[in-house]
């Protein structure tokens, strides 16, 4: 079969490496990709929103499946443009439809589908320009540090977690006056969890589910969880702290009733459910939900992947993921993310990487690269995954530190920390 793979990050080409596995794929087309998924298929210069091209393309191909990798293009609805296209229609994409991706799109959407459902997260209430004066005397009612949370898509930056309530009132205020655009007229204020955070994926045919590796990542810039956020620094799979009892909880309190849920409320879903949670003492919380997987944990979980992936991507497509098997690796995956200096502030791209043909024993997945006249380049914040497999976490990190040392490109930057808070 002709898979079509949306999308251009390390999250994208550790899809691509392991769809390019199967035995059922003929051709793999990522678009638009970047210079090491081109390695694993074919790259197609067009941009994963671009719904209009990729129709033709899909048509002109006989593509038969779209496997989509950021929210963005199901936020905009890929899935509906299909759907409600005669000559599509019966291509499956696998992602949810527009109104499932809302679970991702609205932070107040996301915290009142929980609150219908029954489903373990912080208390909450949502506000907008209108009802900033209640907004206001709410935080009072709170304890810091104060979570205030953009209703839509930020890119990562809509949230906001404030040690005093001088602060926390005045970005607000400022939430509300448009810092983000229409994404903070909406702002969600919600009480502080405090625990270790651990990201669970699910692919589900909107009425059975499979429940993948579970994975940790590291968000801040600096060693020991310091500086700035970034989409990502690192990724362990699995977490000790997810042990079966604990994971049981995570299937009957969240898994569940949320598959359940959307099945309910009519909502169309086949895809990846990225479940953000935080361990409570004990008991896990939702701090999120994405429709998709994560970066850079997939980088780390599709190595423990065992099973051909197509295979349940075409149980997803079909209704029949119950008759699906999912064996999973017993061993340890890491990743540890090259990033560019600077990052996640400004930072300059284009510079040769040199070394990759130099590794041994690890897997390198490319985000932020591009090709130019034959040489790989720097083409993004994040730049390259090295991911590891190992006895132990600490056998897989020895070996992606090890490799790391000889990928080269200026400015270079990764932590060295990635997995020794667990
Ligand atoms: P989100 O975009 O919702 O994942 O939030 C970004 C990060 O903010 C999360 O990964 C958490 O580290 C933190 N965060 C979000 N909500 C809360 C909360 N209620 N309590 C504590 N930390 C939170
Ligand atoms: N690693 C977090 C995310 O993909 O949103």
């Amino acid at each position: 079969m002709k898979i079509l793979l949306l999308g251009s990050g390390g999250r994208e080409h550790a899809l691509a490496w392991k769809i390019a596995q199967s035995k059922k794929v003929d051709q793999l087309y990522i678009a638009p990709g970047n210079a090491g998924t081109g390695s694993v298929g074919e790259n197609v210069p067009l941009k994963a929103d671009d719904f209009e091209g990729i129709r033709q393309f899909v048509l002109s191909k006989g593509v038969d499946m779209v496997v989509v990798g950021p929210e963005d293009p199901l936020v905009k609805g890929v899935y509906d443009f299909f759907k409600n296209d005669n000559q599509l229609k019966d291509i499956p994409v696998i992602g949810p439809s527009k109104q499932g991706a809302v679970l991702e799109g609205s932070k107040d959407f996301a915290k009142a589908f929980m609150q219908r459902h029954g489903i373990p997260t912080a208390a909450y209430r949502t506000f907008t320009g209108e009802t900033l004066e209640e907004g206001l005397k709410f935080l009072e009612t709170l304890k810091a540090p104060y979570v205030l949370k953009a209703d839509g898509l930020c890119a990562g930056k809509g949230v906001l977690i404030l040690p005093t309530l001088e602060e926390a009132r005045k970005e607000l205020k400022e939430m509300l006056g448009g810092m983000f655009g229409t994404a903070s007229s909406s702002v969600v204020i919600e009480e502080f969890l405090s625990g270790i955070e651990c990201s669970v994926f699910v692919l589900t045919d909107g009425r059975n589910y499979k429940i993948l590796p579970e994975a940790k990542d590291y968000k801040r810039i600096g060693e020991h969880d310091t500086g700035l956020n970034t989409g990502g620094m690192g990724s362990v799979s699995p977490v000790p702290f997810a042990t079966p009892e604990w994971m049981r909880k995570v299937e009957d309190r969240i898994i569940r009733p949320t598959v359940e849920g959307l099945a309910e409320e009519g909502i169309d879903y086949k895809g990846f459910i990225f479940f953000g949670l935080i361990n409570v003492e004990g008991e896990p919380m939702v701090i999120e939900y994405n429709v998709r997987m994560g970066d850079p944990e997939t980088e780390s979980v599709m190595l423990r992947v065992k099973s051909d992936l197509v295979e349940l991507l075409e149980g997803v497509a079909q209704g029949d993921l119950d008759q699906r098997t999912l064996e999973i690796d017993e061993r340890s995956a890491v990743c540890v993310m090259l990033v560019s200096g600077g990052y996640p502030e400004a930072y300059e791209k284009g510079f040769p990487i040199t070394g990759i043909e130099d590794v041994q024993d690890s897997i390198v997945f490319h985000a932020g690269t591009a090709l130019k006249d034959g040489q790989v380049v720097t083409a993004g914040g994040r730049v390259i995954a090295v991911s590891s497999y190992g006895q132990d976490k600490e056998e897989a990190l020895k070996q992606s530190f090890s490799q790391a040392q000889k990928i080269r490109f200026e400015k270079k930057y990764f932590r060295s920390d990635i997995g020794q808070d667990l």
